[in-house]
């Protein structure tokens, strides 16, 4: 398989259908759930600009730990109730940080993470994980990115759901 991707003109939510759909196609193939969550997250680092990192944290015994991302190594294990990450998936609802320096708690991994958006993962009913996405701008993630990101999450809470324990 030879992957092109180019960004194509417009924001995201010019592209909202058209990036969804390249991304259903991406693991609609694919059986395997640790294959699809690794191109995910590839993809998602491919679509969204001016982030620094995107990945999966999945839920298993009990903590969030790192799953496949895009960016630079990570911290592996958060509990519930701990960052950004840890508070979304307690509340299950999207957090959007505009400015991490103001979060108190925030886990800081990548010095260069300036704001920061997390969409909890929910399969039947149970917290399976949560999709974190950094960037090095302040105030970079509004509606158009929680709209895609929630649909993303909609897509591969299923799959997730098959790596949670
Ligand atoms: N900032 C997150 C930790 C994960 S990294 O950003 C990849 C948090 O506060 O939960």
């Amino acid at each position: 398989m030879s992957f092109h991707f180019e960004r194509p003109q417009g924001g995201l939510s010019d592209n909202h259908a058209e990036y969804l759909q390249l991304l259903e196609g991406l693991v609609s193939g694919e059986p395997d759930w640790l294959a699809n969550l690794s191109n995910a997250a590839s993809l998602l680092g491919l679509q969204l600009d001016e982030i620094n990192w995107v990945g999966f944290y999945i839920m298993r015994g009990g903590e969030l730990v790192l799953g496949p991302f895009s960016g630079k190594p990570a911290c592996t294990r958060i509990a519930p109730g701990r960052g950004v990450c840890g508070t979304a998936a307690v509340r299950r609802e999207t957090l959007v940080v505009p400015d991490v320096n103001e979060f108190p708690g925030h886990i800081a991994c990548d010095a260069a993470s300036r704001s920061e958006i997390v969409v909890p993962l929910v399969y039947e009913g149970r917290l399976v994980g949560v999709l974190d996405v950094d960037s090095p701008h302040v105030n970079r993630f509004g509606a158009p990115e929680q709209r895609y990101l929630e649909d993303v999450a909609r897509v591969m809470a299923p799959w997730v759901a098959q790596g949670a324990i």
